[in-house]
């Protein structure tokens, strides 16, 4: 096995002494690059954003913006990461370096007070500013701008995960607005047109804990079978938070995210399946709406920078009872994939949370893929109630999927996030609903139904009775909402 190694703002490193649960963060930190910063450890500021180069979905490579506390150092054997420092270009000696366009925009509008937040900004900033279909409209057409959408196509969302304490929101917003296309001799713009780095099998150990990146799915299966104890990683932005916040350091972590097998998006006549390794914005950025329930899902799920590491099959994976998709996906009646070095089983989602954090998968199987049914419900909604719009932890999710024809509700299937051990359908609801005609009365008496339903708990987030009260407004609203669209 060669030595582990990395390319940082286009200098060649390698990964050692890092130890297999060395962040990205704290790597370039310890070789200087201190543009990054830390401020939460938690996948929740931004403030330590990099730029990865990564399979593309419109060129051959984007320049997708993660946040450097949650990756660790050895998931990016082979790969090119590039930070704030390399985005400037160097001047002479005794020269200041050329800003970046988007540097140069953050700067002249007001953008950074104090300045911590602002290399993770500019990241953030630059991945969006790279996104080969942002300038779709020419690059200037107010016509398609809205508030959330620059009239340079700009999409405000791709800063949904970075906080500025101090300057305020505006003069950053200015900046994103203002910034141009790239030009034609633009070193990062000309790379995306170039094959990204190739995954490496990587076999790194260091400290009595090793990173194994397996070349195949025959391989990291055949490890699984024989390291029942090992952790299963794509994008670790859930490993990650238990590495930096409770210091967890499993013995063995296997990476999955760039398995073929598991990074395959496919439309069948009768079902769509997602590989488990894609992650989020790929999912996105590929259906393009196709699913609607999903594409509501998307801009609700954490932040940009989160969902350019995060996978439906680590969301599934870490069986957590408020995850965002899985209340989507049981409303979609999906299956999952599992394999094992046998061969694959295929389980529906419904049927496989057992308990807390606990579903039927056994430490030698992974989920391959997520298959979702078609035809899809045409009544659908996404309603998750949190304290914040973007980027925060569900108190309560609810997903709806409805057939209904001449005025009649034929098939209901909602799934809950946020009031049980696991994510559950609402069985009683869907019951209260299917057969009855849409109307007010009807949905009455169905969302006296779901605020019965699951066994919701007081916390720090939200009390039980106030759970209990969201799930039945969230049906009232999803009437509200698809009346007029139902009898149109
Ligand atoms: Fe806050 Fe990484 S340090 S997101
Ligand atoms: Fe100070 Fe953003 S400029 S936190």
């Amino acid at each position: 096995m060669v030595e582990a190694r990395i390319t940082v703002n286009g200098q060649d490193a390698p990964i050692s002494p890092a130890t297999p649960h060395t962040t990205v963060l704290d790597f370039l930190r310890d070789r200087g690059l201190t543009g990054t910063k830390e401020g939460c450890a938690e996948g929740e500021c931004g403030a330590c954003s990099v730029l990865v180069a990564r399979p593309g979905v419109n060129k051959p490579t984007d320049w997708v913006a993660v946040n450097a506390c949650l990756v660790p150092v050895a998931a990016l054997d082979g790969q090119e990461i590039v930070t704030a420092e390399g985005l400037a270009t160097p001047g002479e000696p005794g020269t200041a370096p050329t800003l970046h366009p988007v540097q140069e925009e953050m700067a002249v509008r007001g953008g950074s007070q104090c300045g911590y937040c602002t290399p993770g900004f500019i990241c953030s900033m630059a991945s969006e500013y790279y996104r080969p279909d942002r300038c779709a409209h020419g690059g200037a057409d107010a016509d398609h701008a809205d508030p959330e959408h620059g009239p340079n196509g700009f999409d405000l969302h791709s800063l949904s995960g970075n906080l500025c304490r101090c300057t305020g929101y505006r003069p950053i917003r200015d900046a994103a607005f203002a910034v141009g296309e790239p030009a034609e001799d633009d070193p990062f713009a000309q790379r995306r047109d170039q094959e990204p780095p190739a995954p490496v099998a990587t076999a790194y150990t260091q400290d009595g804990s090793t990173f194994l990146r397996p070349g195949t799915l025959g391989e990291a299966l055949r490890v699984l079978r024989e390291r029942p104890d090992a952790v299963l990683v794509s994008g670790s932005t859930d490993y990650g938070v238990e590495v930096n916040i409770r210091s967890r350091r499993a013995g063995c972590v296997v990476a999955i995210d760039r398995l073929p097998e598991l990074r395959e998006l496919r439309v069948e006549s009768d079902h769509i399946e997602i590989g488990a390794a894609m992650t989020l914005t790929e999912i996105e950025r590929r259906l393009d709406g196709e699913v609607p329930l999903l594409a509501e899902l998307f801009p609700q799920f954490a932040s940009r920078l989160i969902r350019n590491s995060a996978t439906l099959g680590g969301n599934l994976g870490t069986g957590s009872p408020i995850g965002d998709s899985p209340p989507v996906l049981l409303a979609l009646e999906a299956s999952l994939v599992l394999a094992d070095a046998d061969g694959e089983r295929v389980v529906p989602l419904a049927e496989y949370f057992t308990g807390y954090r606990q579903s039927v998968r056994r430490p030698d199987e992974l989920i391959r893929a997520v298959r979702i049914p078609l035809p899809l419900s045409r009544v659908t909604a996404f309603h998750k109630i949190a304290k914040r719009r973007f980027d925060d932890i569900s108190s309560v999710a609810v997903a709806f999927a409805l057939d209904v024809e001449d005025g009649v509700v034929r098939k209901a299937r909602i799934g809950l996030g946020g009031v049980a051990a696991t994510p559950i359908r609402a069985l009683a609801t869907e019951a209260a609903l299917e057969g009855e005609p849409w109307t007010a009365e009807t949905v009455e008496a169905a969302a006296r139904a779901l605020r019965s339903e699951g066994t919701p708990m007081d916390d720090h987030r939200a009390s039980a009775l106030y759970r209990s009260a969201m799930l039945g407004q969230s049906l009232k609203k999803l009437y509200a909402q698809t009346t007029e669209a139902v009898s149109s």
